[in-house]
């Protein structure tokens, strides 16, 4: 048979709409789950909070949208180009969001995407869940290369990055417009056998 190219694919195609979005496990009851309808007013909330807007440029502008937003969630997993979990504490209620965008299974890579509501900040969720969805990515789901990108103004999230055990990789000028500018962003990445 004759293929359409001389490089195979990284992960076949089907490996995610084939099957459900699972329920990752965190320690101490937490978890990653997919985002359910009556997680609008969540989402919504994060759409308020000043440094989620700024950092993860998020606009929703109404609990309807909010629905929409998560029912286009499970249309992307479906279409192998995202999964995105809600971080949920133990009594099941989402507190932020973690996962991949802009997954491309041909060529093997993924880039993540996170927040915390401000409540569920500083008690090293956002690390945990980063380290949990990036095995998912790597050993379950079989990408190659993973991508985590952030603002030079977002220390935070380049502190998730090095203890989730991302090589910084360097300094991409001008790559993100925020509502203030233009910002120089930093890109770190994960590949198979880093962890
Ligand atoms: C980025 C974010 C998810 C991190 O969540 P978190 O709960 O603080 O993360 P963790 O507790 O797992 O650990 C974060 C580390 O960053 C450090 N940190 C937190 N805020 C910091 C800041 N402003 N400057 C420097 N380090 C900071 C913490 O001290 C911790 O490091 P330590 O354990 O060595 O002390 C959270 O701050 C957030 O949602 N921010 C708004 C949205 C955002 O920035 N999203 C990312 C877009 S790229």
């Amino acid at each position: 048979m004759i293929s359409d190219s001389p490089i195979p694919h990284v992960v076949p195609a089907g490996r995610m709409a084939g099957s459900e979005q699972p329920v990752l496990a965190l320690s101490d009851g937490w978890e990653l789950r997919p985002w359910q309808a009556d997680d609008a007013d969540v989402l919504f909330a994060a759409g308020q909070d000043g440094t989620i807007r700024l950092w993860n440029r998020l606009l929703v502008n109404s609990p309807e949208e909010a629905r929409q937003r998560i029912e286009r969630m499970r249309r992307r997993w479906q279409a192998e180009l995202a999964a995105i979990w809600a971080v949920a504490r133990p009594d099941g209620a989402a507190v932020g969001l973690i996962g991949w965008g802009d997954i491309d299974l041909q060529g093997g890579g993924a880039e993540i995407v996170y927040w915390l509501l401000p409540a569920a900040r500083g008690a090293g969720v956002a690390v945990e869940a980063t380290r949990r969805v990036s095995r998912w990515a790597l050993d379950d789901l079989g990408l190659h290369r993973l991508r985590l990108c952030h603002s030079t103004a977002n220390p935070a999230s380049c502190r998730v990055a090095d203890k989730a055990g991302y090589t910084l990789e360097g300094t991409q000028r001008s790559a993100l417009l925020h509502a203030d500018g233009w910002h120089d962003q930093h890109l770190h990445a994960l590949v198979q056998g880093d962890i």
